[in-house]
């Protein structure tokens, strides 16, 4: 197993990643589960595949899980969801020392982390991501929140959790395409700040995919060191270095605003589309070589991974993609806010792109 510290000032946590973590959930989080009975989220099928696990090994240390088992998929992260969850903590008598459990994918996490954050102004929670996006991103860091009918992530707050499980056994339960969405936010990590990532993710990450547990645990350890180095320094997105981690996900909120926040097109599936866009983008501006940008391309597509736009079947212009950019949660005051790269490695923020220019590219995008 691996610790890796998240050392946010005043709140310090750990980010174990390894094997055999859930079925030892009662001696991994140890004292923090203070009373016989253990509050857990979850979705009905994290559920199926790791609840009695969960509940043996409580049920060892002589505890009880009271199981709030919520439907799987996005539209989980409602207010409805939330008020009931909140709800249902109070009457279980949740006491702000007490921690609550967060077992599933980032849909679960960010729903049961923002419950936590406002039960009683704040109690703790303990985040074990199950999905592979889940244990490189979303359980790390403190970003929580539900959709609002206005847009995704609209509604939230940073809340971090007490301590990060992130069992490498949960990947074997995990459809594998939710396994390669979860890919796209690992290659990131190489794209945004570490080149010598990107290449051994070129050269290893089919292993990831085919189940090397080597190639797993490094992957997602050295994931999750990139991200913990980055909240460390800049917690609530002040600096512009957090920025960095949403590499590919001003493109790629377009495309699933544009395909419906569906199926159609997974948050991780439109990560990866986006950091292409982005790199072509930084080419044609003569930020990056075109040979880089098509070294991207060319290693999201082998994983399976879409990397032309004019593949998604989408019947649209390119001015109304970018329009969908307009509700970028980092619209600074009307302008557009992107990540682009100066090399792979080499990610960095601007705010000098315009929407016409945006438009432009993307209408080459589409015509191919
Ligand atoms: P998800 O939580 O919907 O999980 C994907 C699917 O996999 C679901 O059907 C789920 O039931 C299933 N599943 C989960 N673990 C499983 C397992 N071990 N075995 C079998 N099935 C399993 O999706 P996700 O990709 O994990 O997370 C996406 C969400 O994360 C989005 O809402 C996104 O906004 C959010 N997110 C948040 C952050 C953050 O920093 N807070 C970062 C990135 C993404
Ligand atoms: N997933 C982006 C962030 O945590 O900032």
């Amino acid at each position: 197993m691996q610790t890796i510290p998240v050392d946010i000032a005043g709140r310090p946590y750990e980010v174990r990643v390894g094997q055999g973590l859930l079925a030892d959930v009662a001696g991994q989080c140890g004292a923090r589960l203070r009373k016989p009975v253990v509050p857990i989220v979850t979705d009905a099928n994290v559920h199926t595949a790791w609840g009695a696990a969960v509940e043996a090994s409580l049920a060892g240390a002589g505890k009880q899980a009271a199981w709030r088992i919520l439907p799987a998929g996005e539209s989980t992260k409602s207010w409805d969801n939330l008020i009931a969850v909140v709800n249902w903590l109070l009457e279980l008598e949740v006491e702000r020392g007490d921690h609550i459990i967060a077992l599933g994918g980032g849909v679960i996490g960010d729903l049961t982390g923002f419950a936590a954050s406002i039960l009683k102004r704040g109690c703790h929670f303990v985040q074990i991501p199950t999905t592979l996006l889940a244990q490189v991103d979303s359980s790390v860091g403190g970003k929580t929140a539900i959709n609002a009918p206005a847009g995704k992530n609209l509604v939230g707050a940073f809340h971090q959790p007490s301590l990060v499980l992130a069992d490498l056994d949960a990947l074997n339960t995990l459809p594998l395409r939710e396994l390669r969405a979860g890919y796209a936010e690992v290659v990131k990590y190489g794209l945004l700040g570490d080149a010598a990532f990107f290449d051994w993710c070129e050269e290893n990450a089919p292993a990831i995919l085919t189940g090397d547990l080597a190639a797993r645990e490094y992957a997602v350890a050295q994931s999750v060191r990139a991200k913990a180095a980055i909240v460390a320094q800049d917690e609530f997105e002040t600096t512009g270095l957090r920025a960095l981690l949403n590499l590919g996900h001003t493109f790629g909120h377009a495309l699933e605003a544009e395909t419906g926040f569906s199926d159609r097109l997974l948050h991780g599936e439109g990560v990866a589309l986006g950091m292409v866009l982005a790199a072509r983008f930084s080419a044609r501006r003569g930020l990056m070589e075109s040979a880089d940008a098509e070294r991207i391309a060319r290693h999201i597509a082998a994983m399976g991974l879409p990397s032309e736009v004019r593949d998604l079947g989408l019947n649209v212009s390119g001015a109304h993609l970018a329009a969908h950019m307009l509700h970028d949660k980092k619209v600074d005051a009307g302008r557009l806010a992107f990540l682009l790269m100066r090399g792979i490695g080499q990610a960095f923020l601007t705010k000098d792109v315009t929407l016409d220019e945006v438009s432009a590219f993307l209408a080459e995008q589409l015509e191919g």
